[in-house]
């Protein structure tokens, strides 16, 4: 079969990665990919929104199976458009994918099926989210409705900051028609964790749990970025909690989309904080997270595609469980200096030559190649994975691979982890 990925960035590497392990696979493209993919992969000129450009290069090459990275071409109803191409594809149709990219769908489905989430208003003007605002109890949480990148979540800590978030918002626009509507919510406190599920609409099959670090700075300081680092699995979950999570969460969310007749097929990402008085959700993400990608794939046995025609063809109750190595695995990402700000790209990196260390991977994030010289292309620019008995001996290889990696400016942080492990990590 040939399977096409669609994005570029260190989550469609590792999915490019661990699809090619499978022996049902003869070639893997992935549009537009990088240069790092690119070694593994036939890498295609077409940019993941570009959703004609994709459906043609698909039925042009006889795709068997598409799998979609990045939100945006689901948000744009990239499913919808294969399948009446009769092309199969690997995530939600555009209807589903709501749950990601409307913020506002998202909190009122999940108060409607009762999953648990933080208390929220949603506004569509100035004037009325700021009166709001001189009455709540700070810290609360200001979110744009539509995709942001990230970058539509602010924490306000009092009036003042909560004025100033919300003009940015509906004044400056800076935001544009994402935000058009806000939701002010509840600041949450707690452990956070990233629980991905599979599910053909009925059937649902958690993944292991994972740990991102979003902010830019040790010790979970700075400003939110696509993700620093990440872990699997997240060590403190246990499996009575995991039960928790499937029925609390992901049974009324898969449901709730059955009754309002938007069945999923695809992976659901939760973002979880675990309060005092249990699991309650952050967000839903309708794809797979980047970089939990880096670290959850390395660790899973049972093969991809294999459970993604599972998936597609609503057949995956066949699937009992997944199969999982017993250890754990970590990604720490190398990012540009100045990421999540302004950031220079075209910079030499040395050291990803010969790099055949055991349990190890370099999943590139932003990187092109320039004849034989290796180039950043991007904030973050790669994502060093390495697993192990242990989250310790994943870290401690993870880090001695990072430390032979150069490029001038290059930031990582040393603390991945460091909620769990605290000092021992060193
Ligand atoms: P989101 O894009 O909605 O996941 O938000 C990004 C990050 O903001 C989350 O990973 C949390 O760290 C933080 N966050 C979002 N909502 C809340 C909340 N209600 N309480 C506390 N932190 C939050
Ligand atoms: N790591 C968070 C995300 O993929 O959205």
């Amino acid at each position: 079969m040939k399977v096409l990925v669609i994005g570029s960035g260190g989550r469609e590497h590792a999915l490019v990665w661990k699809i090619r392990q499978s022996k049902k696979v003869e070639k893997v493209f992935c549009a537009p990919g990088n240069g790092g993919i690119s070694q593994i992969a036939k890498c295609v000129n077409v940019r993941a929104d570009n959703i004609k450009g994709l459906v043609d290069f698909a039925t042009r090459n006889k795709i068997g199976l598409t799998v979609v990275g990045p939100e945006q071409p689901l948000a744009l109803g990239i499913v919808d458009e294969f399948q009446r191409r009769k092309l199969k594809i690997f995530g939600p149709e555009k209807k589903a994918a709501q749950l990601e990219s409307s913020k506002v769908f998202a909190k009122e489905f999940m108060q409607q099926y009762h999953i648990p989430t933080a208390p929220f208003k949603i506004f569509d003007n100035q004037a009325e989210a700021i009166g709001f605002c001189k009455s709540v109890e700070f810290p609360v949480v200001v979110k744009v409705d539509g995709l942001a990148a990230g970058k539509g979540v602010m924490i306000v800590h009092n009036f003042q900051e909560a004025e100033t978030a919300i003009e940015a918002v509906f004044d400056e626009q800076r935001f544009g028609t994402a935000g058009s509507r806000i939701v002010i919510e509840s600041c949450l406190v707690g452990q956070e964790v990233s629980v991905m599920a599979l599910t053909d609409g009925k059937s649902i099959i958690p993944l292991l749990p994972s740990q991102d670090h979003k902010q830019a700075f040790e010790g979970d300081s700075g400003p939110n970025t696509g993700g620093m680092g990440a872990f699997c699995p997240a060590g403190f979950i246990t499996d009575e909690l995991m039960e928790q999570v499937v029925e609390q969460i992901f049974q009324p969310t898969v449901a709730g989309l059955r009754n309002e007749n938007i069945p999923y097929r695809g992976v659901i990402y939760a973002g979880i904080m675990l309060t005092k008085v249990g699991p309650k959700v952050l967000e839903y993400n309708c794809r797979f997270g980047d970089p939990e990608t880096q670290v959850v794939l390395p660790l899973l046995k049972t093969d991809l595609l294999d459970v993604f025609k599972a998936v597609i063809d609503r057949r995956l109750s066949n699937f009992r469980a997944l199969d999982w190595r017993p250890g754990a695995a970590a990604c720490v990402i190398m990012a540009s200096e100045g990421y999540p700000g302004h950031y220079e790209s075209g910079r030499k990196i040395i050291g990803l030559q010969n790099v055949r260390n055991e349990g190890c991977y370099i999943f590139h994030s932003g990187t092109r190649r320039d004849g034989k010289q290796w180039l950043t292309d991007g904030g973050r620019v790669l994502g060093v994975m390495g697993s192990g008995d242990n989250l310790q001996a994943a870290l401690k290889k993870s880090y001695s691979l990072v430390d032979r990696i150069k490029f001038p400016g290059a930031m990582y942080r040393r603390d991945i982890g460091f909620r769990v492990l605290g000092d021992k990590r060193k």
